[in-house]
């Protein structure tokens, strides 16, 4: 998809197709006045005549226009102009884009970014740009055999600006957005993938591509002998039920200085997660093989840093594995001794994400790394607490979490601070070994993310819990691409 600016008004821009908001109460937004000047009063007529109401997200479609050089317009509802925000933005143009796709447009304007209403400045608009149109775009890589429906006629997506100054921070959105869009449509399509596609081999051969894709990043991929070398004995436990072999995926971005320490990102790849031993119940268990977002995210994430060319160093590790049930499978009541020497009694599990996390942190310690950041869909607990809506974020440093949490709301993409410390560490009591991988059902996430704390000690590091924004269930069950946007906010922040 190309992406450009313009700046001339939509009275006078020839486009296939214009984007013009309209606010609650009829009025007309300043891009809507121009073309209505233009077009002779048909937009106000069409407001006075009751048609048009401006409610959030409403669109209708304008064609055979006299007078105008556009051959089409949508006209989107703004909703009220008090409310208007960065969530009313996202939300209009979301809809209108929708409409655009079901036209024959090769070529789209969107003239929202001149209202430039509270946070709306320029460089959001052509990066909600950017990523609201890859967004319509994306296609899971289904396996339907029945032929597909055609694909949209759109080619071309340009945002208006007021002026040069405008121009350039709404090129630099775009830039932005793309960046973070190939990070997202990565994401997407590894964790759409079934678990029987989508295993860990499969992962190390996708970040192998990104490899040979990106200059200045580069992979190696660990195999189990490696394990049983670095003693990650947690690790192994968990793929110990299944005939897949595990994978320890180290890509490393560098665009920073040579002597700069890297950021460190390891994101949970179990490719399906049945329980293990402590099998799960059968409803829903499919969406187990979303299991790998964590590890989907953090090699996105290093896509859309070597996309942006960021300067800055990178280290992306990711164990993946399988959580299968067998003859071979670990045991409740097993113990395990992890890479960091501490031994944990495995009383489910089901609680694997930990067990593979806590070694792939033991590991990271050897890349001297200024920050730490762990990416898992790692407790249902987590959903109870915050729902679908935001992530949950865990550290040991308030800066670290401060720092994602704003990365979070400036990217639209937005996280929660949760607790972790002594107290839900204690309910992690075990009468045989160091510590037990479970606690109990009161602050299961809490007590996840604790647990992690112990091998994270004088490490900078935060834990991002995804199991509720990861992906979505029901009839639009699909990656959301989540939490992507909201790392590659967090590297962009570390640009000097
Ligand atoms: N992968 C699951 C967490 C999960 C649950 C993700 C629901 C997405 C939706 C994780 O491995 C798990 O099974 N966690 C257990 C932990 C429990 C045994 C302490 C859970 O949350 O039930
Ligand atoms: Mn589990
Ligand atoms: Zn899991």
């Amino acid at each position: 998809m190309d992406h450009f600016v313009v700046t001339a008004s939509a009275a006078r821009q020839r486009t296939d197709c214009a984007i013009v908001g309209v606010f609650e109460k009829g009025t007309l937004s300043a891009a809507a006045n121009d073309l209505d000047t233009r077009l002779g009063g048909s937009l106000t007529r069409l407001i006075s005549n009751g048609d048009v109401r401006g409610r959030l997200g409403e669109t209708l479609l304008l064609g055979d226009l006299k007078n105008a050089p556009c051959q089409r317009v949508v006209l989107v509802g703004l909703g009220g102009r008090d409310a208007f925000g960065r969530k009313q933005y996202r939300k209009a143009l979301t809809a209108a884009t929708a409409l655009v796709m079901k036209t024959g447009a090769r070529e789209a304007i969107n003239y929202l970014s001149l209202e430039n209403i509270r946070d709306t400045d320029a460089y959001y608009s052509g990066r909600c740009t950017a990523e609201v149109v890859a967004n319509a775009l994306y296609r899971i890589p289904d396996l339907k055999t029945a032929k597909k429906p055609s694909k949209p006629a759109l080619r071309r997506f340009g945002v208006a600006a007021a002026d040069r100054g405008d121009r350039t921070q709404a090129e630099r959105g775009l830039l932005h957005g793309e960046g973070i869009s190939s990070g997202m449509g990565f994401m997407r399509d590894l964790a759409n993938l079934p678990a029987n596609i989508c295993t860990p081999s499969y992962i190390a051969a996708a970040a192998r591509e990104l490899a040979r894709e990106h200059r200045g990043v580069r992979v190696k991929i660990l195999t189990e002998p490696d394990m049983r070398k670095l003693k990650m004995g947690a690790l192994l436990s968990v793929t110990r039920g299944s005939e897949e072999p595990a994978r320890l995926i180290v890509a490393e971005y560098r665009g920073g200085a040579a002597n700069a320490a890297p950021i460190a990102l390891v994101g949970k790849g179990v490719t399906f997660d049945t329980g293990g031993i402590s099998l799960k119940p059968p409803p829903a268990m499919d969406e187990m093989k979303f299991d790998m977002s964590g590890a989907a995210s953090v090699l996105g994430a290093l896509k859309a840093a070597a996309t942006l060319k960021l300067p800055i160093n990178l280290v992306v590790i990711v164990p993946a594995c399988e959580n299968m049930p067998s003859g071979r499978a670990t045991r409740p009541g097993d113990i395990v001794k992890t890479m960091s020497g501490q031994t944990v009694e495995v009383l489910n599990t089901d609680a694997e994400g930990r067990l593979i996390l806590c070694d792939a942190l033991t590991y990271a310690r050897r890349f001297k790394p200024s920050a730490v950041v762990d990416v898992a869909t790692l407790t249902g607990a987590v959903v109870v607490a915050l729902g679908n809506h935001l992530s949950g974020v865990f550290s040991n440093d308030d800066d670290l979490a401060n720092a994602l949490l704003e990365a979070g709301k400036r990217a639209d993409d937005r996280a929660w601070h949760m607790p972790i410390g002594d107290e839900y560490a204690e309910q992690l009591k075990s009468n045989f070994a160091d510590f037990a991988n479970v606690a109990g059902r009161e602050g299961g996430a809490s007590t996840a993310a604790s647990y992690l704390s112990k091998f994270t000690k004088d490490l900078k590091w935060a834990h991002l819990d995804v199991a509720g924004t990861a992906y979505q269930s029901g009839a639009h069950k699909s990656s959301t691409g989540r939490p992507v946007p909201l790392l590659v906010e967090y590297l962009l922040s570390k640009k000097s």
